[in-house]
Parts: structure tokens; C-alpha cells; sequence
């Protein structure tokens, strides 16, 4: 099969499987498994911030994130296509009893203006805002890079208003790929930020959270109330390390992957496409006459799986375990179905 549903699908690369078998392991909830150590330690100086903790998941590093920023009755400003809030399973307001404020966004960038008129003024009947969300590259808006000068802008916005910011940077790295600059040059706008392991990045299981040591002290201990301190946590940070290592330039590989298909989706009728919005490895296509699920149906019947958006829309995205060839196939099979 080929398996273009999403960059979790990635199997761990026999240098991540060797990594695994050969850890060196301690207790990380007394804080000595070196693997982890090391792990939290070159994660947290390739995201230019003081300390950094290994989550489970990206969820999990997200709502880890909100549990330490925010207090209950509080209010969290988000675009409103974001992960944290469509994805997340309701889990802020569930765990962490906040609201959101949900504000339009171009490509999943929320704008300063919209963001600077949602900030809470000082008044009793308001819930505080306690944090700003940003996603970067942005998943529903089809793995949208927030430009470098529009993420300083949201964070100068933020700290006028001395309200910290979390960066959802699952796909950071393709953000920083994409933009030929280091990861820390993005994180550097936002105080703390989570970034997948299990994406692109193709390790089998965690994510990072990085920040202030005073911020991710906190957060180790919102972590364990959510039974996310693990033993011999170095069987996943092992292939973390060479994730983080190994796997971030070949992500452009992912992305011009990711354009191909574009152009080629562009030129075949019944399918709606503009290349010139795919800055990553994620490609965003309309159906002009057949619905999103039926399409997606019919191309598993021909080996390729895919996932709808919306009814009408279905989302591919590249990743290490898909060639070119792949993708010349999966075009085929496509142009069959739509003929
Ligand atoms: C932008 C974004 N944030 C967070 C997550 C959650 O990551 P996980 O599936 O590891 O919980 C995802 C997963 O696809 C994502 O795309």
C-alpha cells in the first residue's frame, strides 16, 4: 500500500530500531535515564531554549503546554482552524477548564489586528486571556509555513500584552526546512513550543516540549498528573535522538515530493489544486465531482490510502516511506478513478 494518509504512518528507520535495542536506561521519573537526558538536552539547545521534556505525544506535549501556562476560567486565543482546538478531543477545557477564543486566520496565521482586538481588557466579567496558540506549519491549512516576520509580529503583540505564547510546532521542522532557517529562529518566536517526533521525523513514538527551566519544571509535574512519566523512557528517546540527528534535512525531499504531486494533480480534470499553496509536505485537493470519501475508497481499492478533509476535499501528505515512484502511481490511479 501506499500510504499517503500522514506523516505519523513513518516506520522507525534500523538505525532508530538499533538505537532502541542498544539504550542506555534509568528511571526517568527520578530524572536518570541518560538517553532521555541527552535527548531533552540537544532537543532544547537545537530549539534554543533552556530545558525541554520528553511527552508521548504532540497532544499530550500541547496540553502539557496549556495545564502550565493557564489557570481554570482563563482564555486561550487560537486561529480556528487549529489543531489545539479542532483536534484535541476538547481536552483544554476538559483538563485545564479553559475557553477558547477562536479567530480567523490567512493560511492558519492569525492576524495581529484580530489578535490584539481578542486579548481580554482588564474587567470582572471577562475570563482573563492567558495564552496565545500558534501552529507552525500549519496542518488544516495544508502545511502552511507562517512567514518568519508574521510570527515576530504575533509575538511582539503577545508580550505588549505580557501573554505568553505556545508555538504547535509538530511539523516545525518542515516549517524550518521550507524556510531554510534553523528551528530556533521560529521557536525564538514563542515562549514555549512542542515539536513532533513521530511525524516526518519518522521516530516511532513522542514528542518535545521546550521552554524555561522555571516553565518546564512545571510542566513535568502537569506530565506526571497525567501519568505521562514513564520508567525507561530511553527505549523512545534513543530513536528521538536520531530523529532529531538524522532526519530533519531530508524533509526537503518530503516537500519537493509534495510539489510534484501538485503540479501533476493540477493537470488532471475533476481535481482542484494550487500548487503554488503547498510550502510543505502536505497537499490540500478539491473534488469537483465526486465525493471525498468515495474517492478515497476507490483509490484503497488500488493500493493507495488517503484521507478526506471534508466532503469535497482530501488531504495528501508526503513523507519518507513514499518515493517518487509512489507518487507517479498513486497519479495514475487517480486519473483511472476521475476518467
Ligand atoms: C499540528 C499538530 N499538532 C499536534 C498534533 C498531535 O500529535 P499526536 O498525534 O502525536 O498527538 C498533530 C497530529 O497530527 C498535528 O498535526
Amino acid at each position: 500500500m501506499i500510504d499517503l494518509r500522514s506523516d505519523t504512518v513513518t516506520q522507525p528507520t534500523e538505525e532508530m530500531r538499533r538505537a532502541m535495542a542498544e539504550a542506555e536506561l534509568g528511571d526517568d521519573v527520578y530524572g536518570e535515564d541518560p538517553s532521555v537526558n541527552r535527548l531533552q538536552e540537544l532537543a532544547a539547545h537545537i530549539l534554543g531554549k533552556e530545558d525541554a521534556l520528553l511527552v508521548t505525544s504532540g497532544t499530550q506535549g500541547n496540553q502539557v503546554s496549556i495545564l502550565a501556562h493557564c489557570c481554570p476560567g482563563s482564555e486561550v486565543i487560537i486561529e480556528e482552524e487549529g489543531h489545539i482546538f479542532f483536534y484535541e478531543a476538547g481536552a483544554a477545557s476538559a483538563l485545564a477548564g479553559v475557553q477558547f477564543r477562536t479567530i480567523k486566520g490567512e493560511r492558519g496565521s492569525p492576524g495581529t489586528s484580530l489578535v490584539k482586538e481578542a486579548i481580554r481588557e482588564e474587567n470582572i466579567h471577562f475570563p482573563p486571556t492567558s495564552l496565545i496558540c500558534l501552529e507552525n506549519t500549519h496542518n488544516r491549512a495544508g502545511g502552511a509555513v507562517i512567514p518568519l516576520e508574521k510570527m515576530e509580529a504575533l509575538y511582539k503583540v503577545a508580550q505588549d500584552h505580557a501573554i505568553p505564547v505556545h508555538l504547535d510546532g509538530a511539523r516545525l521542522f518542515n516549517a524550518a526546512v521550507a524556510s531554510g532557517v534553523p528551528a530556533r529562529s521560529i521557536a525564538a518566536f514563542a515562549d514555549t513550543v512542542q515539536v513532533c517526533l513521530s511525524k516526518g521525523l519518522a521516530a516511532p513514538v513522542g514528542s518535545i516540549i521546550a521552554g524555561s527551566r522555571e516553565w518546564i519544571a512545571k510542566a513535568r509535574r502537569w506530565r506526571k498528573r497525567l501519568g505521562g512519566g514513564m520508567r525507561q523512557a530511553g527505549i523512545i528517546a534513543a530513536p528521538g535522538i536520531v530523529a532529531l540527528e538524522t532526519m530533519v534535512e531530508r524533509l526537503a525531499q518530503d516537500h519537493a515530493n509534495a510539489a510534484f504531486l501538485a503540479e501533476r494533480l493540477a493537470g488532471i480534470a475533476g481535481i482542484e489544486v494550487n500548487p503554488e499553496l503547498v510550502d510543505t509536505n502536505i497537499v490540500m485537493a478539491g473534488l469537483k465531482k465526486m465525493a471525498a470519501a468515495e474517492f478515497c475508497q476507490a483509490l484503497r481499492k488500488r493500493g493507495v490510502l488517503l484521507n478526506s478533509v471534508s466532503t469535497r476535499q482530501v488531504r495528501f501528505v508526503t513523507h519518507k516511506d513514499v518515493s517518487q515512484a509512489d507518487i507517479e502511481k498513486t497519479l495514475q490511479e487517480i486519473s483511472v478513478i476521475l476518467k
